[in-house]
């Protein structure tokens, strides 16, 4: 039987770690993969080709791809025609120990080549190693209809830019995603509406720092930008603020979300773009990182504490239903006890509802790697994260406790863990709210009024 190359009859098993861009990006790959003919499969042990899609932001998250190489050589033992490939951010920090190491690994593939994947597998097939970990100024996949992977079918993200330029010193994303580059504006309306029309009711606009979205148009023609006067602008760029209103046009019954914003670049306008539609949603992830203005100023973050708290007094006052989010980094090169408490005393400040909390892990290569000493101690980094995931405990609590008695509106997004007979879905802050299930679908619009919490879910009962 021939099988012609370009139509390969192959199960294809994806597995995903990291960020949200790189779920975005497993099901671009998926995408490229199904049209050569693979078939998406979720079970490992049926699998011709595994993918792991990578990360490499803390050493950790290294660790634990390493673990999962260790059991795909375990599998590949007794199915050695198995193909396994490294995709993502570790594949490009580490093409060479990857392919020198591991025995294991048949392709390296890094973020900005996956369309060469179907011809890498194809050298891979041939028993060579199939290798591109080239970075690419331009490459957005804007053409390319990414097949979703999740299980809902309410909910996806949408990648409008890839890469970053901002280089923090701490950070290993800007060598291992490039430049920062923004997508076409056309192409990401048109995968918002064609989610909207398959009854998607979320979308979740992704980059690294979405507030400097910038598209230049080279066609005053483009019907994207058309409007764009609407925001009172002239010219032919295209920004987040306008971005973001497009999408949020599409249909009122059609959720907006966005990640992540950057401080230094947050401006007012996405805020009173925000406040003007209901659908798009009252949530703000804003990492801090650090309270003290030394220690941004080291980590080379563009803002001072002061200027973050003005930030936050923006979004208070114009968005004052909104709920903020943050990322905190502990332990970061000569990070003091008085530094500390400067975190400790904005969380209390900003009063989060939500925090993503980790220790400072070196990055080789970065400028902190390179100049500065990862000098506090392990068990310093341990103490200072533990008392401010306790902080955050009590935030979170306040934070619940403050929603008793309110009604939201909450979009179902499936049955509850606990219960068969309760429902979950999350507010416009993306507070995970459960529920009775009465005669509600997954997908529908609930009005639910909040009546208990524990520490991470509001529970309540639909009102008329
Ligand atoms: N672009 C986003 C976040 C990207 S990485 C932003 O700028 O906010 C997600 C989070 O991982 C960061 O906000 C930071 O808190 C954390 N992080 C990044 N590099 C890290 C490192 N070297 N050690 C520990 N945490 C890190
Ligand atoms: Fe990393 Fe900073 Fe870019 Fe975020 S903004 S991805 S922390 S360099
Ligand atoms: Fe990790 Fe790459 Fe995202 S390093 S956090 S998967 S951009």
């Amino acid at each position: 039987m021939s099988v012609p190359n370009s139509e390969v009859s192959q199960k294809l098993y994806i597995e995903t770690y990291g960020c949200q861009m790189n779920v975005a990006d497993s099901e671009v790959v998926a995408s490229i993969l199904k049209e050569k003919g693979y078939d998406i499969t979720e079970n490992i042990n049926e699998a011709d080709v595994i993918l792991v899609n990578t990360c490499s932001i803390r050493e950790n998250a290294e660790q634990r791809i390493w673990g999962r190489l260790d059991v795909f050589k375990q599998i590949k033992k007794n199915k050695p025609e198995l193909t396994v490939g490294v995709i993502g951010c570790m594949a490009e920090r580490l093409k060479e120990k990857l392919l020198e190491e591991e025995k294991t690994v048949d392709i390296v593939v890094g973020p900005d080549a996956y369309r060469e994947l179907p011809s890498l597998l194809e050298t891979a097939e041939t028993g060579q190693r199939g290798v591109n970990v080239i970075l690419s100024k331009e490459e957005t996949y804007a053409d390319i209809s990414p097949i979703r992977l999740d299980k809902n079918r309410i909910s996806a993200f949408v990648s409008i830019m890839r890469g970053c330029n901002n280089m923090c010193s701490y950070c290993i994303v800007p060598y291992v995603r490039g430049a920062e580059r923004s997508r076409n504006p056309e192409s990401i309306l048109k995968e918002i509406e064609d989610l909207f029309n398959k009854g998607y009711k979320e979308v979740t606009l992704i980059g690294q720092n979405v507030d400097s979205y910038n598209w230049e148009s080279e066609n005053e023609n483009l019907p994207a930008l058309s409007s764009r006067q609407e925001g009172g602008r002239q010219g032919k760029s295209l920004k987040f603020a306008q971005l973001l209103e497009k999408a949020a046009k599409i249909s009122p019954k059609l959720r907006i979300r966005f990640s992540t914003s950057h401080p230094k670049d947050m401006s007012d306008e996405v805020l009173y773009t925000m406040a003007m539609y209901g659908n798009i949603c009252n949530y703000i992830h804003l990492p801090a990182q650090s309270g003290s203005t030394k220690v941004l100023a080291e980590m080379k973050r563009g803002y001072t504490r002061e200027w973050y708290m003005n930030r936050i007094m923006a979004i208070r006052q114009i968005l004052p239903d909104s709920a903020i989010s943050t990322d905190i980094m502990t332990g970061f090169p000569g990070e003091t006890e008085e530094d500390h408490q400067e975190t400790l005393s904005l969380m209390e400040f900003v009063n989060y509802d939500f925090s993503y909390m980790f220790k400072y892990s070196e990055r080789p290569k970065t400028y902190a790697a390179r100049h500065l000493k990862d000098d506090v101690s392990e068990g310093t980094k341990s103490r200072r994260l533990t008392e401010i995931i306790n902080l955050q405990s009590q935030l979170s609590e306040r934070s619940k406790k403050a929603d008793l008695g309110k009604v939201f509106e909450v979009l179902v997004e499936g049955i509850s863990k606990k219960s068969s007979e309760h429902l979950f879905g999350r507010n416009s802050q993306n507070k995970v709210v459960v529920f009775p299930k009465n005669d509600f679908a997954i997908g529908d619009y609930v009005f639910i009024e909040i009546t208990e919490c524990t520490s991470a879910t509001l529970i309540g009962i639909p009102v008329k």
